[in-house]
């Protein structure tokens, strides 16, 4: 590598080579162990589509995401952050929703959820026309590009913050759903016996130029499985507080229970770029 690599190339590619040669010593790979290792690498992209995206799922149940996330964010791991990982699911092009609408595209169970939001700078002043990608599982476990039964870019939507730095949005109270173990990343798990399940939560994507783009995730408080998420993303930080609602609901058809989260993100002066989406 001594010839046209940069410097930053030979750095990674020399300790990659490095760590994967003392992996092998320190296990005593064998060669039966080796030949599973290359099918599994090779599984992992014959499982990726257009819907679907092994490889992230992969680093994720890994941890590996996490661990990127928090070196890249909030002062290279050393403070809070208000970033989590982006996960399979994103899609680019989410539909435009006005402040205060719906994301339910096509019926969907799960008690109703009202969300307000806002988004300052990290001196608290409130930052005006973020564009804000929301995106969740319906709660009966799937997203909607993984189930025919939802229509296209249900629980998915794209708002843009007033001169408050506000934007809130109508939606269903998220529930706890497993990855997709029908891959590789399911093999895994299952050797390691781990449960395939995350805690409730809604993602979100802020995009404004002159800000580093926010990407990251709020859960829901009451979720079992807070400190065991098989992908390794919550942080106190994360906890939404996802309150019972009291009285008149907020619109007339509300029936049954319904809540509402009031969160406060923060978003860092930096390079606006987003994410290549996991999917399409
Ligand atoms: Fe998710």
């Amino acid at each position: 590598m001594a010839g046209r690599a940069t410097r930053r190339t030979r750095e990674v590619a020399e300790a990659f080579v490095r760590h994967m040669h003392a992996f092998a010593r320190e296990v005593r790979l064998t060669e039966a162990e080796f030949e599973y290792g290359i099918d599994f690498l090779n599984r992992i992209g014959q499982a990726t589509h257009d819907l679907h995206n092994e490889a992230i799922l992969f680093s994720d149940v890994i941890g590996f995401s996490t661990l990127v996330c928090l070196l890249n964010n909030g002062n290279a791991g050393a403070t809070e952050t208000a970033s989590a990982l982006l996960g399979p699911f994103w899609r680019m092009n989410s539909p435009c929703v006005a402040n205060g609408g719906s994301i339910v595209r096509s019926p969907t169970p799960g008690p109703a959820l009202f969300a307000d939001c806002r988004i300052t700078d990290p001196t608290g002043r409130p930052l005006a026309g973020v564009e804000v990608d929301v995106w969740q599982a319906s709660p009966v476990g799937l997203y909607e590009n993984q189930d025919p039964g939802q229509c296209d870019m249900n629980l998915r939507g794209k708002f843009t913050t007033d001169a408050d730095g506000r934007f809130s949005f109508r939606s269903v109270k998220p529930a706890g759903y497993p990855v997709p173990t029908d891959g590789p990343s399911g093999d895994l798990l299952r050797a390691q016996g781990r449960h395939p399940f995350r805690p409730a939560h809604l993602h979100f994507l802020g995009f404004k130029e002159g800000y580093k783009t926010l990407v990251t995730q709020v859960f829901v408080d009451d979720d079992e499985r807070l400190e065991s998420d098989v992908v390794f993303g919550v942080t106190a930080h994360l906890v939404g507080n996802y309150r019972p609602g009291k009285g008149t609901p907020p619109a007339p058809d509300v029936t049954g229970p319904w809540y509402r989260l009031d969160y406060d993100f923060v978003m860092e002066p930096g390079a606006a770029k987003l994410p290549r989406p996991p999917i399409k």
